[in-house]
């Protein structure tokens, strides 16, 4: 695998200013959701999952946290099909429980629209988003977004357990891709 340096072409957020609006994001749900009540952390597979684990350390009410999988994207494409299928599913019972969807962005919106019906069925006490990026310049149906971390512009993003390619998850910024570089030369 090729080192990230090849094809960065700046970092866009970096490490302090993700861990500072993380941490303004945790206290805003603490504040939010009462103690007494059931309160779950959902987050999407595999691009949540570093957003995940920083967040829950910043939320001081008790939570449950659970993980589900979606695919929106093959590899080699960096266009949203439309068509989301889920992978894996959720074990918990989320009726009586608020749960925070945990993503680490929203794009066109067709993959957390998709997550966002199907658990409406199954009768939450409430349903929000919570999205690290926001990329509102491409989306294509609605979704509510009630924490947003940074509205970002139409670029495609890296790091901070967003991928390319399903690398470079790792790393603690969120850096630009320069397409022209990544899919040139190299191997
Ligand atoms: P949407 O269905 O178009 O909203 O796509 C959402 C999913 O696409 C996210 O959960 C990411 O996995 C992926 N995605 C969208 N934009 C980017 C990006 O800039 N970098 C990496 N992954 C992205
Ligand atoms: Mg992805």
């Amino acid at each position: 695998m090729r080192d990230y340096r090849e094809f960065l072409s700046e970092i866009l957020i970096p490490e302090d200013q993700l861990q500072a609006r993380v941490a303004e994001l945790g206290a805003e749900i603490s504040r939010d959701f009462p103690a007494g009540e059931p309160l779950l952390l959902l987050c999407i597979l595999r691009g949540g999952v570093v957003f995940l684990t920083d967040l829950m350390r910043h939320i001081n009410v008790p939570h449950m946290i659970e993980f589900m999988a979606v695919s929106s994207y093959g590899v080699g494409h960096f266009q949203s099909t439309g068509s989301v299928r889920i992978t894996l599913d959720l074990k918990t019972d989320i009726q009586n429980a608020h749960v925070i969807l945990v993503e680490d962005i929203i794009d066109s919106g067709h993959t957390i629209a998709s997550v966002l019906e199907l658990l409406s069925t199954r009768k939450p006490r409430s349903l929000s988003v919570c999205s690290l990026l926001d990329k509102a310049s491409r989306r294509e149906v609605f979704v509510p977004i009630r924490y947003t971390g940074f509205s970002i512009p139409n670029k495609f993003v890296f790091g901070y357990g967003l991928d390319v390619d399903d690398y470079y998850r790792n790393l603690p910024f969120i850096g630009v891709v320069d397409l022209d570089r990544y899919t040139g030369g190299g191997d």
